[in-house]
């Protein structure tokens, strides 16, 4: 039978039509609580009228010119990505894959402009995930992820996560970027360690390598902060971000410093889409929300609450949730479980609640960064409900 779309995702049978704040809405009329949010897109829920506007706007106005002329809101977005990151220049995508694609380009040129042309190898991590194109696909372990495409792109290292011994043992005068999710979240939700994080940025420094970190996921103050980096007191070389910079529409960038950038002169990359007036504008607009003050206070807030009820609620549950303390930081939150995490999250869905699965065993939740207590209270409930109910084998 012919499949009108590729069937490379296994769907649910379920169309949403509607969203409103932290809730969607499907085409039965059933209410969903959120806390999936598009896997930690939707930053501000659905239908946030700041962000409305700021598309409606700039669609009455232009839509694309290419990357042949300047794009104003490139110039805003960039002025203040830098002004609040470690970043002194950008290149804007239209995913996180690509991003990430930008940055392997980036680190690679790197070393070619310094005349070290063989240090293309980049050290990465077991169980990352940097998105699907066939670079983002060569720099994982992922067997699934892998599978069929090979050959893949030679040059990565994969070694095992927070273990920085490791890391220095696969040091090679080929190598010359490490390449990481500072928290893991499609692998199940682990924080790089403090001592790992500070360790890999002395090896990079040490080596004349160049450290990437992959904040597609982790970035735009999901964890807390602005971007997860800030939590470990160092900064990275390069860094992807895609996802929340967007609300939900389709953006992304490379940031880089400018010695990290100085191989991606004329002609060495392009997009025609990329960084689009439509995707700035709501860039902008989500910027405008999420630099407002006290909002990091309130997802580092509503990230402990989340956690405390979570754990709360998980000895209520033998045999549904493992006895683990709750994994991640702010809102990016996974819960150890002992059932298939993704029969857990389809089961969840009729109890009202949307979560994703984080590997074969972690349910993640990745609310709005505007979320209220009452959401909290609320999911928890959903969750709980869920978990009494899964059906027993
Ligand atoms: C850490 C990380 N990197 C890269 C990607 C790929 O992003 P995209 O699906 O926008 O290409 C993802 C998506 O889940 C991600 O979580």
């Amino acid at each position: 039978m012919i499949t009108p779309v590729m069937p490379t995702y296994a769907r649910a049978d379920i169309e949403m039509v509607r969203g409103e704040g932290c809730y969607v809405f499907d085409s039965k009329g059933r209410k969903y609580l959120d806390f999936a949010a598009g896997i930690a897109v939707n930053a501000f829920g659905h239908g946030h009228p700041h962000l409305v506007e700021a598309l409606k706007r700039q669609a009455d106005l232009l839509w694309h010119t290419s990357n042949l002329y300047r794009v104003p809101g490139q110039e805003q977005v960039s002025e203040r990505l830098r002004a609040a990151t470690f970043a002194d220049t950008m290149f804007f995508t239209n995913s996180g894959t690509e991003a990430v694609e930008c940055a392997i380009k980036t680190c690679r040129r790197h070393h070619s402009a310094q005349g070290r042309p063989e240090k293309y190898g980049i050290i990465t991590f077991a169980n990352a995930f940097h998105g699907r194109t066939l670079g983002a696909i060569s720099a994982t372990d992922q067997k699934k992820l892998r599978e069929g495409f090979e050959p893949l792109l030679e040059g990565f290292t994969v070694v095992p996560f927070n273990d920085l011994a490791a890391v220095e043992a696969a040091i090679t005068p080929n190598i010359g970027g490490i390449m990481l999710e500072p928290v893991q979240g499609e692998g199940g939700i682990t924080p790089a360690t403090q001592e790992f994080m500070k360790g890999l940025r002395a090896l990079c420094d040490k080596h004349e390598l160049l450290l990437i970190l992959d904040e597609i996921q982790c970035g735009v103050g999901r964890t807390g902060t602005l971007f997860a980096y800030e939590q470990y007191g160092i900064t990275p070389d390069i860094m992807t971000i895609a996802k929340g910079i967007g609300g939900g529409f389709p953006v992304g960038a490379c940031l880089a410093t400018e010695y990290a950038a100085s191989g991606m002169v004329v002609g060495t990359h392009g997009s025609t889409y990329g960084g689009n007036p439509l995707a700035m504008a709501v860039a902008n607009a989500v910027l405008d929300l999420v630099l407002e003050p006290g909002l990091m206070d309130h997802v580092r807030q509503m990230g402990e609450r989340l956690s405390q009820a979570l754990e709360q609620m998980i000895p209520n549950h033998e045999g549904i949730f493992a006895p683990e303390p709750v994994r991640g930081l702010g809102l990016m939150r996974g819960i150890k479980c002992l059932v298939p995490s993704r029969d857990l999250v389809n089961h969840a869905r009729s109890e009202g609640i949307l979560a994703v699965a984080g590997g074969q065993d972690v349910l993640r939740l990745l609310p709005p960064l505007n979320i209220e207590q009452a959401h909290i209270d609320e999911a928890v409930e959903r969750l709980s409900a869920a978990a009494r109910s899964f059906p027993k084998s």
